[in-house]
């Protein structure tokens, strides 16, 4: 029989009915994983700082179909977290699905030159936003006892990233954060999982890949000789964040090319 013919069928894999809140959906992997998750039928809230480009992603996704509601905010201030807060209670009764794919890193360079303010920022910003968010939409998912909440980190948080320390120390804590959320909520049916994708063609790698020397010399390292694009990054969100990933929790999806093998 034709799955699409039956119209009790439902694939593990639909998102349809589900709303999900996406932060750092403005650009990069956010972007793709807004509409990739709109692609799987899930209403949006998507939020970071510049409204314009969130508006434009709103748009794009309201063209498939879905409802998007966009939200300006800076996960380094409290109380634009408390806006957002408010502003997924009254878009949402429920919040089914949490993506969280913030993350900065300003600059290259080796830990002894590293400024303090900039580890403070990467750690504000990667982490510590992070958590409050994290803390207050798990609550929600406990309340509704059940939820998926996935991390975007870096395949930087499973080895050593020489000139990248404060970035890959607050990624390695966010998966760290997300193993034992796992464990902690898997009995409320809130599944908590990472993916760490390897180096992506993004703004936040647009000095490497813009330096042919450099991208040469770093794809000669990845098994499949080139960065991903965004959108190889997002269906791996969009199979955590479905029930098609029902048994999955606590683990981190690599999608680098190979590299960490
Ligand atoms: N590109 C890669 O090679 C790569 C590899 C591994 C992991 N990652 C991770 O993937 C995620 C997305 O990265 P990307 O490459 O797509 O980078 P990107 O293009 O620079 O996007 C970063 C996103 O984070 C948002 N953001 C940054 N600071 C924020 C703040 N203070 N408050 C709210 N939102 C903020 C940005 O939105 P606004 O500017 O609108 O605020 C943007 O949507 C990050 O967590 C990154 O660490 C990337």
């Amino acid at each position: 029989m034709d799955p699409s013919s039956d119209k009790h069928f439902r694939s593990p894999f639909s998102l349809s009915s589900k709303n999900a809140l996406v932060l750092g959906a403005s650009q990069g992997i956010g972007r793709a994983i807004a509409i990739s998750l709109a692609e799987a039928g899930a209403n949006l809230l998507i939020a970071s700082r510049q409204e314009p480009e969130l508006e434009k992603v709103a748009a794009a996704t309201r063209q498939l179909g879905v409802e998007c509601h966009v939200c300006r905010f800076d996960i380094s201030e409290p109380e634009d977290i408390n806006k957002l807060l408010e502003k997924a209670r009254s878009s949402y009764d429920r919040i089914d699905i949490l993506v969280n794919c913030i993350g900065i890193n300003p600059k290259r360079i080796s830990f002894e030159q590293t400024d303090k303010n900039i580890s403070d920022l990467i750690f504000k910003v990667n982490l510590f936003g992070a958590m409050d968010v994290i803390q207050a939409i798990g609550k929600i998912m406990i309340n509704q006892k059940k939820g998926a909440i996935i991390n975007v980190t870096s395949t930087a948080a499973l080895h050593g990233a020489p000139t990248l320390a404060p970035y890959a120390a607050s990624k390695a804590a966010l998966q760290s954060l997300t193993r034992t959320l796992a464990l902690e909520w898997a009995q409320y049916g809130v599944r908590v999982n990472d993916v760490a994708p390897g180096y992506v063609h993004t703004e936040l790698t647009h000095k490497v890949w813009s330096n042919s020397s450099l991208y040469k010399e770093i794809t000669n390292k990845i098994p499949m000789r080139r960065f991903a694009l965004p959108e190889e990054i997002s269906p791996a969100v969009v199979f955590l964040a479905s029930d098609a990933s029902s048994y999955i929790t606590g683990s981190t999806l690599v999608v680098d090319g190979g590299w960490t093998t």
